[in-house]
């Protein structure tokens, strides 16, 4: 059985896993407007990664014998204009929830819940490989700049991304 304060946290988490999932959603819908379905597809996928994300918390709170307590999401902001500045976001933005992961595991370690600290390292090596992909791609648009052929080809490359979990 989970502490209170881990279990309310752990229900917090959820909540932000599905709010970033709306997060990528818009971007996901901003880029097959900008007709870039490469990149469209690349955040569609990201949006299922983050609702898998948000199982991961549901299933173990239930395996813990907690309760889930699902609460309102926020709406998502809309997308910036360029795949530059979303992608910009999206690296600010996974920095972010690192952060709240880490504050989950500083909560577990307080509290002696060393499950939770097991189930947490899934997270924190998840968090290094979502900060990677969104850096890669922050350099790469830099270096594409305004030149169209460039970004159309890493369209076609983005668009390749298979599904993770
Ligand atoms: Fe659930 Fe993108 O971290």
């Amino acid at each position: 059985m989970m502490s209170a304060k881990v279990l309310d946290a752990m229900n917090a988490q959820i909540n932000a896993e599905i709010y970033s999932a709306y997060v990528y959603l818009a971007m996901s819908a901003h880029f097959e407007s900008a007709n870039l379905p490469g990149f469209a597809k690349w955040m569609r996928l990201q949006y299922a990664e983050e609702t898998a994300h948000a199982l991961k918390f549901f299933d173990f709170i239930h395996e813990r014998g907690g309760a889930v307590t699902l609460k309102a999401v926020d709406a998502p902001p809309p997308a910036p204009a360029t795949p530059l500045a979303v992608f910009e976001k999206t690296y600010a933005h996974e920095q972010k929830v690192t952060g709240m992961i880490h504050d989950l595991y500083k909560l577990a370690v307080a509290e002696a819940d060393y499950p939770a600290q097991v189930f947490l390292q899934w997270f924190i090596n998840e968090q290094v490989e979502e900060e990677k992909n969104a850096s890669d791609a922050v350099a790469r648009l830099r270096m594409i700049g305004d030149f169209a052929p460039a970004l159309l080809m890493m369209d076609e490359e983005m668009g390749e991304r298979g599904g993770e979990d």
